[in-house]
């Protein structure tokens, strides 16, 4: 069978290295080009592949089907409109193309939500790894009228130090982060907020947010925990998330409490909610998982270019 080829633009970084390893083992892709700034030249091996990292500027932009840009925030808008002129499609995992970054219009690769406008399409801004575990346990919600007008939805979130990338940050060293956890983006400042209003704006829902980021001390994942005020009590705390997502075969709705080491290396959001007692009015405590480095992104860039690609959803990527 013939192939499709794709490139990764900064395929050294932590992302860009777990996109080589599913397009290694994806059926229907081959992997055409890899690319890296301080580390080109650099020879890896990334699951089947043996990687040479080429520059930006040497990719053969014209010689493959579809791009994963995996570049820093900033720099990949412009390497998007490159893939773009090269005649490929561009499944942009930067926060330059997605919703509340001054650049709407492009289909929001959150897949489940947004399947409609991301098959066949041509360039999809992939989701940031955060907005992925809040957005898509959210999503059923607000969709169903739940929550209460107005209401302030506190999110507090944990994510292991891949999620700020693999070049070198004091802050981000061993000695820094092992045995400690600290709160940051502290007063609702991180730049993952404008993204997540702007959707929940798009969905017409009038929630406040307040989200505070963690710092795990593990390499990978992120567990959220939301505290939902409710409309009216339900008598079924997962019905909702039954009723939006019931074929879907990336998202695990549960009555246990998701936990980290369920969702590691898996494509997957996995959902659990519960009554919050002693409360005056009804709220609900969901709490959602994901592997950051997977469903928070290379996975996910994954099943959009599937259906962008119009091959299987599923196709390549591990359950
Ligand atoms: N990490 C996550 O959990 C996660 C989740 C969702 C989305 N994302 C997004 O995905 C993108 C990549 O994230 P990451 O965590 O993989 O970052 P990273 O580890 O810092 O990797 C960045 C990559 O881009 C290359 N690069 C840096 N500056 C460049 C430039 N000016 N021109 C060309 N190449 C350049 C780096 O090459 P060298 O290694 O040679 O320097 C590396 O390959 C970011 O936009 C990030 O926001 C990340």
């Amino acid at each position: 069978m013939n192939r499709i080829s794709v490139g990764v633009l900064g395929a050294s970084g932590y992302a860009g290295q777990e996109l080589c390893r599913l397009i290694a083992r994806h059926p229907q892709l081959t992997l055409r080009f890899a690319t890296a700034n301080e580390q080109r030249g650099a020879t890896v091996r990334l699951g089947r592949h043996v990687v040479q990292y080429i520059a930006a500027d040497e990719a053969p932009l014209h010689d493959v089907e579809l791009v994963f840009s995996a570049l820093p925030h900033g720099a990949s808008k412009v390497w998007v409109e490159r893939i773009r002129e090269a005649g490929a499609r561009a499944v942009d995992l930067s926060a330059d193309l997605r919703p509340g970054n001054g650049c709407e219009g492009i289909p929001y690769g959150l897949t489940e939500l947004n399947r409609r406008f991301v098959d066949g399409a041509s360039v999809v801004a992939n989701p940031g790894c955060y907005p992925t575990s809040i957005l898509v346990a959210l999503a059923p919600l607000v969709e169903q009228g739940l929550i209460r007008p107005d209401a302030t939805v506190v999110v507090n979130s944990a994510s292991g130090v891949t999620g700020a990338g693999n070049s070198p940050k004091r802050d981000l060293l061993f000695g820094e982060v092992a045995e400690d956890f600290r709160a940051y983006g502290i007063g609702n400042t991180h730049r993952h907020l404008n993204e997540m209003r702007a959707t929940l704006e798009a969905w017409k829902a009038s929630c406040d947010l307040v989200f505070t980021p963690h710092l795990l001390p593990l390499a990978r994942g992120i567990l959220s925990t939301m505290v939902v005020p409710l409309a009216e009590p339900l008598s079924d705390p997962l019905e909702p998330w039954r009723a939006a997502y019931n074929a879907e075969p990336f998202i695990e709705i549960t009555s246990d409490t998701p936990a980290l080491r369920d969702v590691r290396h898996r494509n997957v959001v996995r959902i659990s909610a519960a009554p919050l007692e002693g409360m005056r009015a009804p709220a609900l405590l969901v709490t959602s998982a994901i592997d950051n480095l997977m469903k928070g992104a290379a996975g996910q860039a994954v099943q959009n270019a599937n259906l962008m690609l119009g091959l299987e959803e599923t196709a390549g990527l591990p359950a």
